[in-house]
């Protein structure tokens, strides 16, 4: 199978919507028919794409097989939030956003003014990515062009599908990790004639927050995001109390946070905001009519303190969504981690997120934010062949619970909840089995 040396055969899931899940259907049944579900099935690829999906009988004499029976496979994970240059600053003992910023995360970030220490960090960053089944990232690179040269071209190497930019920053920061609002902007057009669309890669303008940016440099940013229409934008948002309260001192006439990144044209179905956790009835409003993406975060959020996102009062209201890691902050690469801390979440705001719309969540509603579900976060016929392969009983707890389950989304919840990279049996990028240490 998999068009010529080899591919993988197994129990097939995929994420696959049909209005349904967008309409958030509580039900298992109805949940369970918005995908295609194949339980002895099989992925054809050919030349890193998917050629065909279906039954296995069907579909076995398409050449060579893999059997990866009785596990899982659906479309890699998507993380559309995280930091390339906090690889090293995960499990720093903080109080609060703005403390771990300036004690742990800004120093971290300032050594990546050294191109060897970038291109050092990006191999262990993609390995644990592909290690807990993430093929495809929108990252934040650190201010200095060098750590985005590290981050484009370690993923290239691996043909990965990689989103990122250079954070924007020229305030309220130590200068090592410094920019300035021209500088900013030649730097991020420079790396975007580089890198956006070269391959798989895209470039996403960054403007790192409203705290570390003067209006000169928000005001670069949606220059750029107005010359690059193609090029998302990716920021953070009402993450923090302390946080929101010196965004509203350092610009006095906006009407909320969302009105600082609006006035700067940075608004729009292209915008990615991490963590919009303590968001205003306005700025909730403005979000549904733009089309502003609100980035969960679950394990950076309950790591640093944060809050509780409101992911069913948000999608209520309109809100589209995706949810992400947030590594540093966030304390695991794994998005089956992510999936149950982020069920947690829901639990302590009285709601239970359905496992189908988790995995749908972190696969095909991750690529839809990024506007790239075309290529990736799915197992449709022509996109590109990134696959996560999944055992639920990697460990001796899963296989225990496991014997005990009846049906799919028993065996999703299981994933989710005892998952991490021992549950990923494989990972494939464009066709290509690359789990670090892995088979
Ligand atoms: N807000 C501004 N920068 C950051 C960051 O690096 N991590 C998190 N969690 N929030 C931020
Ligand atoms: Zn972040």
């Amino acid at each position: 199978l998999f068009g010529g040396p080899d591919g993988p055969l197994g129990r097939f899931y995929m994420g696959h919507v049909n209005g349904q899940i967008a309409d958030i259907v509580f039900d298992d049944k109805q949940m369970h028919d918005a995908f295609d579900y194949y339980d002895d099935g099989a992925v054809v690829v050919a030349d890193g794409k998917i050629a065909a999906i279906g039954d296995f009988a069907g579909l076995c004499n398409r050449g060579a097989v893999i059997d990866h029976r009785p596990h899982l496979i659906l479309p890699g994970f998507i993380d559309p939030h995280i930091h390339f240059p906090q690889a090293e600053v995960i499990a720093a003992y903080a109080t609060a956003l703005l403390d771990w910023l300036s004690d742990h995360t800004f120093p971290a970030e300032a050594r990546f003014a050294d191109p060897d220490h970038g291109a050092r960090i990006a191999g262990h960053f993609f390995d644990d990515l592909l290690r807990n089944g993430t093929t495809s990232v929108s990252a934040f690179c650190s201010s200095h062009p060098a750590s985005v040269d590290a981050f484009f071209g370690a993923a290239e190497h691996r043909n990965m599908a990689v989103f990122g930019g250079k954070t924007m920053m020229d305030r309220n920061a130590p200068d090592p990790v410094l920019d300035n609002a021209q500088s900013a902007h030649d730097d991020s057009a420079a790396l975007i004639a580089r890198w956006h669309r070269r391959g798989r890669g895209r470039y996403v303008i960054s403007p790192r927050f409203a705290i570390t940016s003067t209006e000169a440099q928000l005001d670069a940013a949606g220059a750029l995001a107005r010359a690059h229409p193609d090029c998302l934008i990716q920021t953070h948002m009402s993450e923090n109390r302390a946080e929101i309260a010196l965004v509203a001192e350092l610009f006095p006439d906006a009407r909320d946070y969302l009105d600082v990144y609006e006035r700067f044209g940075l608004i729009s179905d292209r915008a990615l905001l991490g963590h919009c956790i303590h968001l205003t009835e306005r700025e909730q409003a403005r979000m549904a009519e733009t089309g502003a993406v609100a980035v969960h975060c679950p394990t950076s959020n309950l790591f640093l303190g944060s809050g509780l996102f409101d992911f069913f009062g948000l999608s209520a209201a309109g809100i589209r969504s995706a949810v992400a890691t947030d590594i540093g902050g966030g304390t695991s690469y794994s998005m089956l981690k992510t999936l149950d801390e982020a069920y947690k979440i829901q639990q302590l705001r009285g709601q239970r997120l359905n496992p189908y719309l988790a995995f749908f969540w972190a696969t095909l509603g991750n690529a839809e934010a990024l506007q790239a579900a075309d290529r990736i976060g799915t197992l449709a016929p022509g996109t590109d062949a990134d696959l996560v392969v999944l055992n639920a009983a990697a460990t001796p707890a899963m296989a225990l619970r496991r014997d005990r389950i009846g049906s799919l989304a028993e065996e999703l919840f299981l994933l989710q909840t005892l998952g991490d990279d021992r549950a990923v049996a494989e990972v494939y990028v464009a066709g290509v089995a690359c789990k670090p240490g892995g088979a």
